[in-house]
């Protein structure tokens, strides 16, 4: 059986936090490690520059983002790890399937509606504030995803419709000019958790309600105590499945160590011993990666050979296709 391409990519804004690690780094990394998959990862940081225009930031979020997968123990040997821009046929790739993207699949798009949407309640003009880049978002993706002929995009739900974007350019293009593209499948697992934050709502830098990842030890510790809890007092039961804590200690604990702490807290755990366990139970799993992470920022030059490596591996594959789909929309040399 020929080997599931599988590519995702990971908009390089913010740091890292415990819900990107348990929602998404964790399993591409334990789906990278699958005999049965060839793994393409990148750092989409062409996507980052329509969220973000400040470009310190959009440098140091790509830095940290790189880190922190390679720190986790990402094996690039095994998986084509590389940034988004150091693949110039991306955004060339990314023209030819404009050209084949009908405007009006564009003003379906969920983010772009959003905007509109809300632009509409501020009783603004509906267009006040909206980039090229925004609206045309789902058209880099696609380009992206079709570039490598990717069998399966790991995302978020929220990402579903930009697969189904992808597969219906492709699919405009093929019809056009002959089947160059593979039609990509969303992957939604359903099992991986989507972990709560201190505030109890989903964990999500827009909330301001994050843990981030590789916390010194002690700030790990003050961020974990702020976790919010109710007033219930040491010996009183509690319900685990409305506590944050609990749910954040499911993500990572084993299925044996959740059954007992779901003992504990029927049998009142106090708050304050609840989250000095989960402060062990997370910095026991993540103190390892949290050093190298530390290494690697000390020395991002070892993350530019990786990325460089990464690049030069995609560009074997994205180099002749894409010659192969300039000759197929005639843009070839003369005579
Ligand atoms: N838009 C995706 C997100 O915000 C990131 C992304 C960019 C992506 N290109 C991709 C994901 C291609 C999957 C495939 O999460």
């Amino acid at each position: 059986m020929s080997k599931q391409r599988v590519l995702t990519g990971i908009t390089t804004t913010g740091t890292p936090h415990l819900g990107n690690y348990v929602g998404a780094i964790r399993p591409a990394i334990a789906a990278s490690q699958e005999e049965s998959n060839q793994s393409f990862y990148f750092l989409a940081d062409y996507h980052a520059l329509i969220k973000c225009q400040d470009p310190e930031q959009v440098h140091q979020s790509t830095l940290e983002i790189a880190a922190t997968w390679l720190a986790l123990g990402l094996n690039t040997d095994n998986v084509v790890f590389y940034r988004q821009s150091d693949i110039t046929e991306i955004p060339e790739l990314t023209w030819l399937l404009t050209c084949q993207t009908a405007k009006g699949l564009m003003n379906r798009a969920h983010a772009y509606k959003a905007a509109v949407d809300s632009n509409r309640d501020d009783g603004q003009d509906s267009d006040f504030g909206i980039t090229m880049g925004l609206y045309s978002y789902p058209i880099l993706m696609a380009a992206d995803i079709l570039m490598f002929n990717a069998n399966k995009v790991p995302v978020g739900k929220d990402q579903i419709q930009h697969i189904e974007m992808a597969r219906d350019i492709g699919a405009r293009f093929n019809h056009h000019y002959g089947e160059h593209f593979v039609l990509p499948e969303a992957v939604v697992d359903e099992n991986v958790s989507v972990l709560q934050g201190l505030d109890g709502r989903k964990m999500s830098k827009s909330y301001g309600n994050t843990i981030p990842l590789f916390l010194p030890e002690k700030q790990l510790k003050k961020h974990i105590n702020k976790i919010k809890t109710n007033l219930l007092e040491p010996g009183e039961p509690k319900d685990p499945d409305t506590s944050t804590v609990f749910q954040i200690w499911q993500a990572f604990a084993a299925s044996e160590q959740t059954a007992e702490m779901r003992k504990a807290f029927e049998e009142g755990i106090a708050w304050g011993e609840a989250k000095k366990q989960l402060f062990e139970l997370i910095n026991g799993q993540i103190g390892e990666a949290r050093e190298r992470y530390n290494e690697l920022l000390a020395n991002p030059a070892q993350i530019e050979v990786e990325l460089e490596k990464g690049a030069h591996k995609a560009r074997e594959y994205s180099r002749p296709f894409l010659a192969k789909l300039r000759e197929a929309v005639g843009i070839r040399k003369i005579g």
